[in-house]
C-alpha cells in the first residue's frame, strides 16, 4: 500500500555509500517523474541523473555539505526551463499533434493563447512557474523511490546558481530547482531513523466542506 511506503520514508540523513540502488529502480523512478502531470502539459523541466563521484562531491560542497549527495549512489537533480519561449511551445504542442496524429482548432487556440500569454511574461515569472512544474515530479520521483524500496532525501539546501554553473545548466536554458540523492539508509548510524514521523493531524490538515 502506498500510505505504508509513504510511512516507511523518511528524509535519510545518513546513506550506507557501499550500496547501489539498480538501474532497473532508478529507470522506474525516472519513468515516474517523466509521467507527472504538468500545466498544459509543457513539462517544463527535465532531470539530471548524477553518478560521477567527483561532480557528486563538487555538488556536496555547494549542498550544505550534506553527504547523502555523495553517500547516496544517484543524484537526481530536478530542472526547470529558465523561460518560456515560442520555440519551447511549439515543440511540445508539436510533439502531442505527431503523436497523437492528429491537429484540432480547439487546440491550435490554446497554443495560441499560451503563446500570447507566456512568451511576452517576465523570464523570472515564467522560471518560476517552470520550477513548480518540476516540484510535481519531484513529489511523485519520492513516492516513486519509497515504492522501489529507496531511500532518498529531497533537498532545497544548495546553492541553485552554483550547481548550475557545476552542471552547465544555464547554457541549456535551464535552472537548478531541487535535488533528489537516492541510496539507501544507513540504520546503525542515522540518526533520524528511529524518531517517530511528525505530521499534524487530519483535523489541522483537511477541512471539509460537505
Ligand atoms: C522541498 C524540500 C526540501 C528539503 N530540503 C532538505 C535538505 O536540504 N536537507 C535535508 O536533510 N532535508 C530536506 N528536506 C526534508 C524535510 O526536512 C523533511 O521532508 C520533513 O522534515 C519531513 O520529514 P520526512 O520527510 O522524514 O517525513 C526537504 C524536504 C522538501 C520537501
Amino acid at each position: 500500500m502506498l500510505i505504508e511506503k509513504l510511512n516507511w520514508r523518511y528524509a535519510t540523513k545518513k546513506m550506507d555509500p557501499s550500496k547501489t540502488v539498480p538501474e532497473d529502480k532508478v529507470e522506474r523512478i525516472l519513468e515516474a517523474a517523466r509521467l507527472a502531470p504538468t500545466s498544459s502539459g509543457l513539462q517544463p523541466f527535465e532531470v539530471i541523473a548524477v553518478t560521477n563521484p567527483e561532480v557528486r562531491a563538487r555538488i556536496q560542497e555547494i549542498a550544505w555539505n550534506q553527504a547523502q549527495v555523495t553517500e547516496g549512489s544517484h543524484l537526481l537533480v530536478f530542472a526547470a526551463w529558465d523561460n518560456y519561449t515560442a520555440d519551447r511551445i511549439n515543440m511540445m504542442f508539436d510533439l502531442v499533434n505527431k503523436e497523437r496524429g492528429f491537429t484540432s482548432e480547439g487546440w491550435e487556440n490554446y497554443r495560441q493563447m499560451l503563446l500570447n500569454t507566456y512568451v511576452p511574461r517576465d523570464a523570472e515569472t515564467n522560471y518560476q512557474h517552470a520550477a513548480r512544474q518540476a516540484y510535481i515530479a519531484f513529489g511523485i520521483a519520492l513516492a516513486a523511490a519509497a515504492f522501489e524500496g529507496v531511500d532518498s532525501t529531497p533537498m532545497e539546501g544548495f546553492d541553485p546558481d552554483k550547481l548550475d554553473e557545476i552542471l552547465g545548466l544555464r547554457a541549456k536554458g535551464l535552472r537548478s530547482v531541487t535535488i533528489l540523492p537516492l541510496g539507501y539508509r544507513d540504520e546503525a548510524k542515522d540518526w533520524l531513523v528511529s524518531l517517530k514521523k511528525v505530521r499534524r493531524p487530519r483535523d489541522q490538515f483537511v477541512t471539509e466542506v460537505k
